[in-house]
């Protein structure tokens, strides 16, 4: 039993009132949903603390000591591994008068000590020391009280970190269910089934954190807002890159697939065939490529294909619900700041050479993969982030309410397939993933969560 602060969310009575079957219906939903302060204060609790939030990734706190800064939400973290080896979510908010206690974005630390006034913490979150004790009371600073807060649970799944603050959210594996499938494939064509996340690509947008999570897999907008980086990809080599949408993206073997809990898959990995190296053909072009090609093949013959796949980013939109999403090799992380500002991180992954097998080429695959995953944030994020800027822009005009996303709905049956799982399979231009993920939103909205925190280190999952 996990001993937790419990509280009521607060976010019921902040948003009481808000009629969710007006707000988000069948084919539409209110403009409001994105633009409302009171909405955005509620999601922060009834979604960003209710769910299964991803707040790091284990190759980031490989050792004892290490940790990293993360949000949940609004809420500053700092994700530690702690020196006994647990993976801890505390709250980067000194308990004495709430300063954060961390600056730094990364590092190795025993423990924390408060800029302010040098209250110092252990990393597993225990008050530690406070400068001239003698100036409190005798008991004033005994028990649990001014530990860090700290999340309670908090689990991984392959490396990716996720917290919750809701005691009866269901177990992280649980949550994720279907979405385990694609993750799975995704990193077990990396050798040992691991990535190493590297660098980062990071973008602000002036628009709503959902319109990125609208967008994650969104077959339907691709030859238009991606139209010059299309035309660039094709002016350079015809069967490079997305070519796959070229003509009509539906008439393509590619689909979008919704897994529950919001979260979804477009899978275009049908475009290519099943063979070592048909994922490196259809590589955009990067500077360097010519170069380690070349140098691959001649020195390891057949073998080249598979080193050079390892490079390649792979024809996937990956997304869990509701704020991390697998793309190429990317691991990209919505975090939303206000109603109307989010920050998108995108994360480079690096191979990890586990077996030995790959030897000196390590570091050539990953600068090249580097420079594969530097194309898309460029050339095609910007595009995204235009987008959901100007919808924001467009969603000011108050009268006009309504956020359509029917396409494909009320459509003759068979466009369409759930099988016995429930796991709906749709083409790739359909809207049928948001709709769904709109119905987990609107569920989700409508509860009044009891999420807590915990100052206790023995708590929690472990
Ligand atoms: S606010 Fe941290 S020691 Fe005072
Ligand atoms: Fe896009």
């Amino acid at each position: 039993m996990i001993k937790m602060d419990k509280m009521s969310a607060g976010a019921g009575s902040l948003d009481a009132g808000y009629d969710w079957d007006r707000l988000v219906q069948e084919d539409r939903v209110s403009r409001q949903i994105y633009t409302d302060p009171v909405i955005f204060a509620a999601e922060m609790t009834k979604i960003f603390g209710a769910v299964w939030v991803y707040i790091a990734h284990e190759s980031q706190i490989p050792n004892n000591d290490n940790f990293v800064r993360s949000r949940l939400g609004l809420r500053p973290i700092i994700v530690t591994r702690d020196s006994s080896g647990r993976v801890r979510a505390l709250y980067n908010r000194c308990t004495h008068r709430g300063a954060t206690i961390c600056r730094q974005d990364s590092g190795s630390a025993k423990g924390f000590t408060c800029p302010y006034h040098g209250w110092a913490y252990s990393n597993n979150g225990k008050l530690s020391g406070v400068p001239w004790p003698d100036g409190y009371a005798d008991d004033a600073l005994d028990g649990d009280k001014f530990n860090l807060a700290q999340v309670a649970r908090v689990d991984s799944y392959r490396g990716f970190i996720f917290a919750t603050l809701n005691a009866d959210a269901p177990s992280l594996d649980d949550y994720l269910g279907g979405v385990k499938q694609p993750i799975d494939e995704w990193l077990d064509r990396q050798p040992g089934g691991k990535v190493a996340v590297c660098n980062a690509n990071r973008l602000k947008f002036d628009g709503n954190w959902k319109l990125a999570y609208d967008n994650a897999a969104d077959g339907y907008h691709v030859v238009f807002s991606h139209r010059s980086l299309l035309a660039m990809e094709n002016r350079m080599a015809e069967d490079k890159g997305m070519t796959y949408y070229k003509e009509n993206p539906d008439g393509a073997p590619m689909y979008v697939r919704y897994f529950g809990n919001g979260h979804h898959f477009k899978d275009k990995r049908p475009n290519m065939e099943v063979r070592p190296g048909a994922m490196w053909e259809i590589e955009s072009l990067h500077p360097g490529m010519e170069h380690v090609e070349e140098d691959f093949r001649r020195r390891h013959g057949d073998r080249a294909n598979e080193l050079l796949d390892l490079a390649s980013s792979e024809p996937v939109n990956i997304n869990v619900f509701p704020n991390l999403m697998l793309l190429g090799n990317h691991i990209q992380v919505v975090q939303p700041l206000s109603v109307s500002e989010t920050d998108t991180t995108w994360w480079g992954t690096a191979v990890i050479d586990v077996d030995g097998d790959i030897g000196d080429d390590l570091e050539a695959i990953n600068a090249l993969r580097m420079r594969t995953q530097e194309g898309f944030p460029n050339f095609g994020e910007v595009d995204d982030l235009m987008n959901f800027e100007q919808i924001q822009a467009g969603l000011a005009a108050a009268e006009d309410e309504w956020v359509y996303m029917h396409r494909g709905l009320g459509l003759e049956e068979g466009r369409i397939t759930v099988d016995e799982g429930g796991v709906i399979t749709g083409p790739a231009t359909d809207e049928v993933f948001m709709r769904e993920t709109m119905k987990v939103y609107k569920r989700l909205m409508s509860d009044d969560p009891a999420i807590g925190i915990t100052r206790d280190p023995d708590a929690g999952d472990g």
